[in-house]
């Protein structure tokens, strides 16, 4: 979470909650439902394993499913074979008894033969920053070498945002240069990295031709609808096709032909005005651009960034960006068909009749889950045809009814045709010329068809066996008693939901589904009576409780890891929490076990293995923000905590460093790659 985003604050003004309990209520659904709502509520929140419930999707979406369907959500229980790890609030990595854990590629670190050193009192420059490991590290992607090889690959990393307080030097930002934007750009993109197992360590292939940082300013094509359109132009690009860089790359995703897909999330940060005024039209509010300055500061020396200046800069943001790791020289591919917006991760899935299918969540308060339905079909044996079908397909986004009962967290939902042709309220609508401002702007006609506000969707994620899908909601601080549903059943949410879908008939395709919520996030330390939805549902105790569910992936075997990225503070409403953390769950019984607990300040974030999974990658991104910290250090007073950090960067955690001594460079905090591996050599969580 940085301290630039304003994902918290809604900035959907629309009206469309009111628009979808008015639905609910005239579509009756009632007795659409085989299991009354009281019963399965109660036993939903016991958490009561011999309750039907308890396990699996609810009974009742079993018995509309055809039998063939119904054979995917008869799962088996997946092998969860480790001790949970106790929460805690130190300042290291901590792994189940039997794991071990090593550092790779912390930002700054080299991945060039030519690499400029790293420095420790922060003095590398912009162009030393843009040949070294970037910041921030968040969504990654481990694409196997030499067919399916476990022991090597391409290691795909995001690099979300960058800290101020410790990107720069003891001078910080007393004076704000050109080379200090400049340096902040770079800190930003992706790394492709060319990984190697050596004597039961990883480490980062010097040499490797495969080696590539892309960055806030790297050539990037836009493809697609909305490519070319009047909305993407600039001074610097009559095209509308031509943009430089990718920027707050969040989560990720990946195709089945081989690419990985970066996702463009808090963009509206690196855009504000030197002119002193509010010049912002309602897009732009609606995108959460900054009415003046920025908090990044890139407007003063990059006129790109200064909205008043070049008015559709920030419309080339916000978009998921196809990258062939494989290919050091390839241009990356901003996919408009995909929509613009938050995007936090995207995932990939099939149709019945082999038509790709993307799910992406926008994460801020009220805000909603798209899907997008390609045209065309995937080629399992032929990649070359795979290769634009990322540019032609439908674009939904999601409504979810409470169905025939409320209070019971499962309902129905519907996917609404975000077609400017095929959609009569789009078509009606004088806001959008054309599909591609719809596409442009989907946030805008997502709020005109009525999505449903959701409490900040992050991480999507689809069950390898049963397409089943699920999805954090982080939390939602400002959601009202008045604006509560079954999937957003509470007000002022401050510990998140994991929802979970399966669409009709097993289609990924289909334009409705069946949901239910997997975990209502809670606190039973702070909350011990378990009638108060804030102690969670019954499948949260005292010894996993956690907050703000955000990271969400699969492994083969089906276990379900959840990563944290919240308040760290272990007090309050929080208390006995501890840090962020991972944690694995069994989508059948619901059993929720933590696995590791992280540094101070961090959030962990970014997940992929190896095809054995016998290495497990994640990221601890932003160690020592220090947030509402325990342990934070005191500032003299006066002095902000920042320009405090930025003299004294160990004063709060020199991680790695501190878990590590044979990490490069001395102790100032960074964002790396944690590897995680059995001493056994054993699949990661069995
Ligand atoms: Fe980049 Fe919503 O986390
Ligand atoms: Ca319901
Ligand atoms: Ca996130």
């Amino acid at each position: 979470m940085s301290v630039h985003d304003s994902d918290n604050l809604p900035s959907n003004l629309s009206d469309n909650e009111h628009f979808q309990t008015v639905v609910d209520r005239v579509v009756s659904r009632r007795g659409f439902l085989k299991m009354g709502a009281g019963a399965s509520a109660a036993a939903f929140l016991a958490g009561a394993a011999s309750s039907a419930v308890a396990g699996g999707p609810p009974l009742h979406a079993l018995d509309r499913m055809p039998e063939r369907v119904a054979q995917k959500f008869s799962r088996r229980k997946v092998k969860m074979g480790f001790d949970a790890v106790p929460a805690n609030s130190g300042d290291a990595v901590v792994v189940p008894t039997g794991y071990r854990a090593e550092v790779i590629a912390a930002w700054g670190a080299a991945l060039f033969a030519n690499s400029p050193a790293w420095k420790d009192d922060g003095t590398n420059t912009g162009a030393d920053q843009g040949r070294q490991v970037g910041d921030n590290h968040d969504g990654m992607h481990f694409f196997p070498l030499h067919g399916n090889s476990s022991k090597e690959g391409l290691l795909v990393v995001n690099h979300e945002y960058t800290n101020y307080e410790y990107l720069f030097g003891a001078e910080y930002m007393s004076t704000w240069t050109a080379d200090k934007v400049l340096k902040a750009q770079n800190a930003h993109g992706i790394s492709v990295l060319h990984v190697r197992q050596h004597k039961g360590l990883w480490d980062i292939v010097m040499n490797s031709k495969y080696n590539r940082r892309l960055t806030g300013n790297s050539p990037m094509e836009l493809t697609g609808p909305a490519a070319g359109d009047d909305l993407l132009k600039t001074t610097a690009d009559r095209s509308g096709r031509r943009v430089l860089g990718t920027l707050n790359n969040c989560g990720n995703g990946y195709t089945f032909w081989g690419t990985y897909l970066t996702c463009e999330e808090n963009f509206n940060g690196y855009f504000g005005t030197t002119a002193g005024v509010d010049a912002r039209d309602a897009h732009m509010r609606r995108y959460g651009l900054s009415a003046r300055s920025s908090g990044y500061r890139w407007e003063e020396f990059d006129d790109r960034f200064d909205y008043v200046k070049e008015p559709n800069e920030s419309n080339r943001f916000g978009w998921i960006v196809e990258i062939d790791p494989f290919d050091p020289n390839s241009t990356p591919k901003k996919r408009t068909a995909l929509g613009r917006f938050k995007h936090e991760n995207c995932a990939m899935t099939l149709s019945e009749d082999n038509r790709v299918v993307v799910y992406s969540g926008d994460d801020q308060a009220n805000d909603y889950i798209y899907k997008f339905v390609s045209d065309g079909k995937f080629h399992p044996g032929n990649p070359r045809k795979n290769r634009d079908l990322l540019d032609s397909g439908k674009l939904y986004v999601a409504r979810f009814n409470d169905g025939g009962q409320s209070g019971d967290f499962m309902g129905v939902g519907e996917w609404i045709l975000l077609d400017k042709a095929e959609n009569p309220i789009l078509a009606a609508s004088s806001a959008f010329a054309s599909q591609a401002e719809v596409l442009i702007k989907a946030r805008l006609a997502a709020d005109l068809v009525g999505a449903t506000k959701m409490d900040r969707p992050e991480w999507i994620t689809v069950h390898p066996e049963s397409g089943e899908v699920y999805c954090t909601l982080t939390n939602n601080s400002g959601r009202a008693v008045t604006d509560t549903n079954d999937a957003n059943p509470r007000a002022a949410n401050s510990f998140g939901q994991i929802v979970r879908w399966r669409e009709a008939a097993g289609d990924a395709a289909a334009i409705r589904f069946e949901w239910d919520l997997f975990v209502i996030v809670g606190n039973p330390v702070a909350f011990p009576d378990r009638s108060d939805l804030r102690s969670g549902s019954g499948n949260i105790t005292v010894d996993n409780t956690f907050n703000s569910p955000d990271g969400l992936a699969f492994d083969e075997d089906g276990r379900l890891w959840i990563q944290s990225d919240g308040n760290f503070s272990s007090a309050g409403v929080y208390q006995g929490q501890g840090n962020n953390q991972m944690l694995c769950a069994d989508p059948e019984s619901r059993e929720i076990r933590r696995f590791l607990v992280g540094p101070a300040g961090c959030e962990i974030t970014g997940i992929t293995w190896t095809p054995d999974q016998r290495t497990m990658f994640i990221c601890v991104q932003h160690p020592g923000e220090v947030g509402n910290h325990p342990n934070r250090p005191t500032s003299p007073v006066g002095v902000p905590m920042d320009a405090f950090l930025a003299a004294n960067p160990t004063a709060f955690t020199e991680w790695p460093k501190s878990q590590w001594s044979d990490v490069v460079g001395g102790g100032r905090p960074r964002s790396a790659v944690v590897v995680i591996t059995k001493e056994d050599g054993g699949v990661i969580g069995s």
